[in-house]
């Protein structure tokens, strides 16, 4: 937390559309709350570039005392061949780890204005408004050993390590409960918490369901707690997703069902997240797509992922649910006056996007 009363947020921009996309969150930013202190520093490749690696001690410190994080998108092919624990996604996950930022919240919601350029026919999307709840600082991302090895045979091994321990799963499982308490008169088959693993063939996702189910029992039976194995939730995110209110899942699961989650908004342009740890951590903020390599530099990405990025920022970490309501409002309405970037079928700039949103501001 910044010492002062002024708040403060930290820009990294990163790569490829990152510093487009985050250039249009931050004049939304200027405009709608002038007295927050905005910060900018380099991160993910840019960094590499600079300074050998893709995140400095330096702004991992500034990370820490900051009130949010706003990051951009990093990674793209220039930095393909670096040394893994150089490469821009180490820095993204290094700043997860150690702000220990475990729930990330991944909302997928259909803007009236865009039923018609989901992947599914409107009627499945219409009105759709989805809570992943992703795990982000454990599971196979982290477990060891992860390694590629050599074997006597003249045959390569690489190997990655899925685990999970009881708090892990707790905490991240917590705030799915409670978030669900917040999202109540839901009328689908899962109108509380659906909890996706594979505790069919893993046993990292058997616990997963055995401490999630006693979790529901000692303090969240309120809430309609339902699982699903991960594969199965796959499934019905495109027959029936509109049945959906929280989905729960591992790092790994979460991580594949967000993306095509994202495909029933319209596009991954349109996904924020926001990663939250305990009370008093600095809250990480980001689009949910990469750095779109494809169409960097071309000024056509579009720029709403990170500008509801901004929109979660005030609402989660800066208590500024007012500003959050106008953010998404501003969106709402610039996408009815029919604004769209090439990704939802239309021919706008990054720019004219943001402007069209702007306007309503
Ligand atoms: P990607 O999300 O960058 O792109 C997937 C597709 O979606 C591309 O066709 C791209 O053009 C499109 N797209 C993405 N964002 C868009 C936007 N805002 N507007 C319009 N179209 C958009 O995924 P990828 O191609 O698999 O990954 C590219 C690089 O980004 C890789 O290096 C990957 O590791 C990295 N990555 C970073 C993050 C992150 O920083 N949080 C997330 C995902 C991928
Ligand atoms: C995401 C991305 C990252 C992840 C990569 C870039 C490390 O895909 O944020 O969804 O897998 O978490
Ligand atoms: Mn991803």
């Amino acid at each position: 937390m910044a010492a002062t009363n002024t708040q403060t947020l930290l820009l990294l921009p990163g790569d490829g559309i990152g510093p487009e996309v985050t250039e249009e969150a931050r004049r939304v930013a200027a405009h709608i709350a002038p007295d927050l202190a905005i910060e900018e520093a380099f991160f993910g490749g840019v960094s590499y570039d600079n300074f050998g690696t893709p995140l400095t001690d330096d702004v991992m410190a500034r990370a820490h005392k900051v009130d949010a994080i706003l990051m951009g998108a990093v990674g793209g092919p220039k930095w393909d061949n670096v040394p893994r624990d150089k490469r821009p996604e180490a820095g993204l996950l290094r700043i997860r780890k150690e702000l220990d930022v475990y729930a990330n919240l991944r909302p997928a919601f259909c803007f009236p204005a865009l039923a018609g350029a989901s992947a599914l026919k409107p009627e499945l999307v219409e009105g759709l408004d989805i809570m992943i709840v992703r795990e982000l600082t454990s599971g196979v991302y982290f477990g060891q050993p992860k390694t590629i090895e050599q074997l006597p045979n003249g045959e390569r091994r690489g190997v990655d390590t899925q685990s999970y321990t009881t708090s892990e799963i707790r905490r991240v499982a917590a705030r799915a409960f409670e978030l669900a308490r917040g999202r109540t008169g839901r009328s689908g088959k899962f109108p509380g918490v659906l909890s996706c693993e594979k505790s069919n063939v893993m046993d990292s996702g058997l616990l997963w369901r055995e401490e999630v189910t006693k979790l529901h029992a000692e303090q969240y039976s309120d809430v309609k707690l339902d699982h699903m194995l991960a594969d199965a939730a796959a499934m019905h995110l495109v027959r029936a997703p509109k049945d959906i209110n929280v989905l729960l899942a591992d790092n790994l699961f979460g991580d594949v069902l967000s993306d095509e989650a994202s495909m029933l908004t319209g596009s991954i342009g349109m996904l924020p997240s926001a990663s939250l740890g305990e009370p008093g951590v600095p809250g990480l903020y980001e689009p949910v797509h990469g750095s779109a390599p494809d169409i960097a530099g071309k000024g056509i990405a579009n720029p709403i992922a990170a500008i509801l990025s901004l929109e979660m920022v005030m609402r989660w970490s800066l208590g500024r649910a007012d500003v959050a309501d106008r953010i998404f409002a501003a969106v709402g309405k610039a996408l009815e006056d029919g604004a769209r970037t090439a990704d939802i079928g239309g021919t706008m700039s990054t720019r004219q996007m943001a402007d069209a949103i702007l306007k309503h501001l």
